[in-house]
């Protein structure tokens, strides 16, 4: 299926990103929220990444103002999908929400559109619920900042077509994602699930004192993240034992006490919190630099670490 014409519902943080990504690589979006101050702001932030992706050659010079081209804005629902191929919804994570907004959007869509969701913490299965043509329903879950980061998750519930998820998947190779097709729905989907066992982690490790909120954000990047991009958890493992079976053999012990000794809460206990806010507040780069600045910097080290490992988007 031909994807030409997008729309984009929820023009926040992800739906913002969505329509940088859509429209730098040559697509029509209409992108859609409740009122205009809020289309006036996502119209400034996606002009700024794509002066970022300029200035980074994600684009050719000149090609900024072609790409805002490209952006139609509506708070009319029903006219910013019912003309698309693709719509890709990012509404805030509220089942009620998603499915009103899912529920509007099946109505006024044509038959052949897909209609993916960025949820992050919900899942498929209830969310198309609300649609009379779940098939077409497919989760594409972005990692932030979506524009840049090169994965895409996506996945269905119990009535998504393979079909649907062939065709998102297809369409975000397109546009130069890293796909991964989860073989089943899970609360989280992978990425979210790897950073919530290590915020876990880190967030106990601060509550019990062993080292500062900084501190371990440093172990983090210059342990484990500098060689995280090229090497995961898995390939990291063969090596370390020199195969993946003799890793097993000769760190059963070692994994043991470390396991033992790590917490298994399922919600943030209060403690942790009170000590990890305490300490971010102290961090060397929260107190120097403002959240857009952080971003941007971000933003900076990422765009030459993609260049790097080869990956642009
Ligand atoms: N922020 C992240 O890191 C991240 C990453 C991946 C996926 N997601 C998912 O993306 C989705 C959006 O998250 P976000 O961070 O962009 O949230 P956000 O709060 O920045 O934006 C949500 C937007 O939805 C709009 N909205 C609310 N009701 C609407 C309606 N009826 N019609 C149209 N727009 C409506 C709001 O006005 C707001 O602009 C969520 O499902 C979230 O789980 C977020």
């Amino acid at each position: 299926m031909d994807i030409n014409k997008i729309a984009c519902v929820g023009a926040g943080l992800i739906g913002s990103d969505w329509t940088t990504l859509f429209s730098s690589k040559g697509y029509k979006v209409i992108l859609q929220d409740i009122n205009k101050d809020i289309l006036d702001n996502a119209v400034n932030v996606i002009h700024t990444n794509l002066i970022f992706h300029e200035k980074n050659n994600l684009l050719r010079s000149g090609e900024v103002e072609e790409a805002l081209k490209r952006i139609e804005l509506t708070t009319s629902l029903e006219h910013a999908v019912s003309d698309a191929d693709y719509i890709q919804e990012s509404v805030f994570d509220d089942l009620d929400l998603k499915h009103r907004v899912f529920k509007e959007i099946d109505a006024a869509a044509q038959d052949h559109a897909i209609i993916a969701s960025s949820a992050s913490g919900l899942l498929m299965t209830d969310i198309q619920k609300a649609a009379t043509r779940p098939g077409r329903c497919v989760m594409v879950h972005p990692i932030l900042p979506a524009h840049l980061i090169p994965l895409v998750e996506i996945g269905g519930g119990p009535d998504t077509l393979p079909k649907s998820i062939e065709i998102a998947g297809n369409f975000m190779k397109k546009l130069g994602k890293t796909i991964v097709v989860l073989k089943k729905e899970v609360p989280g989907y992978i990425v979210n699930r790897l950073q919530a066992a290590v915020l876990r982690e880190a967030m106990d490790l601060v509550d019990k004192g062993v080292a500062t909120a900084e501190d371990i954000d440093n172990a983090f990047c210059k342990g484990c993240g500098i060689r995280d991009p090229f090497i995961g958890p898995f390939l990291r493992a063969h090596l370390a034992g020199d195969n993946i079976e003799r890793f097993f053999e000769n760190y059963d012990q070692s994994y043991r006490y470390r396991f033992e000794s790590m917490v298994t809460w399922t919600c943030f206990p209060p403690s942790a919190i009170k000590a990890v806010v305490k300490d971010v507040n102290k961090m060397h780069m929260v107190v120097n630099k403002s959240i857009d600045e952080l971003k941007a910097w971000r933003n900076d080290k990422l765009v030459k670490m993609l260049a790097m490992t080869n990956n642009k988007n």
